[in-house]
């Protein structure tokens, strides 16, 4: 297959380890990036060494030489932007959250099987190799059963007030972050939550600003504490029979810590990498090559499951 041709949309904040990250590939490169401002665009462009700069998000959809548009737009805009690039015949990777409702994620999918084009979300925390060794352990039982899990994940002062990332309809800790924690899990234990409940506090916008979730997987409890009030340790623990696992920053895991409880010793094992996006860049190249529509690893019903999930917790929260 020939080199995958990336168009950017937006030039958020995100934008450049994405670019990084493809850049870094050999399969892929990145052809383009636009945005509501020129002057960004070539701004951009001439930072991050790409050919093409648009001062409009149309000229980027109507690129012939686009294959693929990375959307990167504010949440509330993914729903849009995906079916604008759809329907120029774009293949799409969306950023997390993927839309805002299930009944979006639904019909965005629907368009992409009548385009014939390939559609993602963008959640590289289940691409990465630390991710695929926890799940190793846990279905080899290298440690025994997996027993319990607590996690925990803050991104605190990101954002000044009256950034979008405020608001209770795209914003907060829930909206944008949950979908790492839920998807990751859901993909580990290789199956949805039997069951989950939430508690949450909001911030005076009305968004969440951080949730306690809790959630049952046949036998094992897990938690989960998502934050943009409170710095915690950002650490994912696997407790096993045998052990535990530390995943320092789950959602960008450069490496574990497995301790063991009878020798009381522990052992880090260091998975570096300059751009861990490139694992999620990589899978979607394959996908491509396979001639695929969908992923079978964030697949659309693992965006759907985890809409559904955020949105029965933002119903409780009366958002
Ligand atoms: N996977 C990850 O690791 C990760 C990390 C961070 C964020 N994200 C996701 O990436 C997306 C972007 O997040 P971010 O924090 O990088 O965004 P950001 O820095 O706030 O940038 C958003 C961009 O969207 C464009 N935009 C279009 N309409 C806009 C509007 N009405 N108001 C403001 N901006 C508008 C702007 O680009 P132009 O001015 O160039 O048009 C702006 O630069 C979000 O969906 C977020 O959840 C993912």
């Amino acid at each position: 297959m020939k080199k995958l041709q990336y168009g950017i949309l937006s030039t958020a904040s995100i934008v450049e380890r994405f670019v990084r990250a493809v850049q870094s590939t050999t399969h892929s490169d990145v052809a383009a990036i636009a945005s509501r401002s020129l002057q960004k665009a070539q701004a951009h462009a001439q930072k991050l060494q790409i050919d093409k700069a648009y001062g409009t998000y149309q000229e980027l959809f109507n690129d012939p030489k686009i294959d693929i548009i990375y959307i990167a737009t504010p949440n509330e805009h993914h729903y849009q932007d995906i079916k604008n690039a759809l329907n120029q015949k774009k293949h799409v990777l969306c950023e997390k959250p993927f839309t805002l409702t299930s009944q979006q994620a639904r019909e965005v999918f629907q368009l992409a099987q009548e385009k014939q084009c390939f559609l993602m979300e963008a959640q590289k925390s289940v691409f990465l190799p630390t991710t695929l060794a926890i799940k190793n352990y846990i279905q080899t039982q290298e440690l025994g059963p997996l027993l319990q899990i607590d996690i925990s994940s803050s991104y605190t002062g990101r954002h000044p007030e009256g950034h979008w990332m405020n608001q209770p309809h795209q914003g907060g800790a829930l909206i944008p972050s949950g979908s790492y924690t839920i998807e990751y899990l859901n993909f580990i234990m290789d199956q949805p939550a039997d069951h989950y409940h939430a508690h949450y506090t909001q911030m005076t916008t009305k968004a969440i600003d951080e949730v306690s979730l809790n959630l049952k997987y046949g036998n094992v409890l897990a938690h989960s504490f998502i934050s943009v009030k409170t710095n915690t340790k950002n650490t994912a623990t696997f407790f096993f029979e045998k052990g535990y696992i530390d995943v320092f920053e789950f959602w960008k895991a450069r490496g574990y810590t497995v301790h063991h409880w009878e020798t009381n010793t522990k052992t880090h094992y260091p998975l570096p990498v300059d751009y861990e996006m490139m694992y999620e860049v990589d899978h979607l190249y394959e996908c491509l090559k396979e001639k695929r529509l969908t992923s079978p690893i964030m697949s659309p019903q693992a965006t759907l499951t985890c809409i559904e999930m955020v949105e029965a917790i933002q119903k409780s929260a009366s958002i």
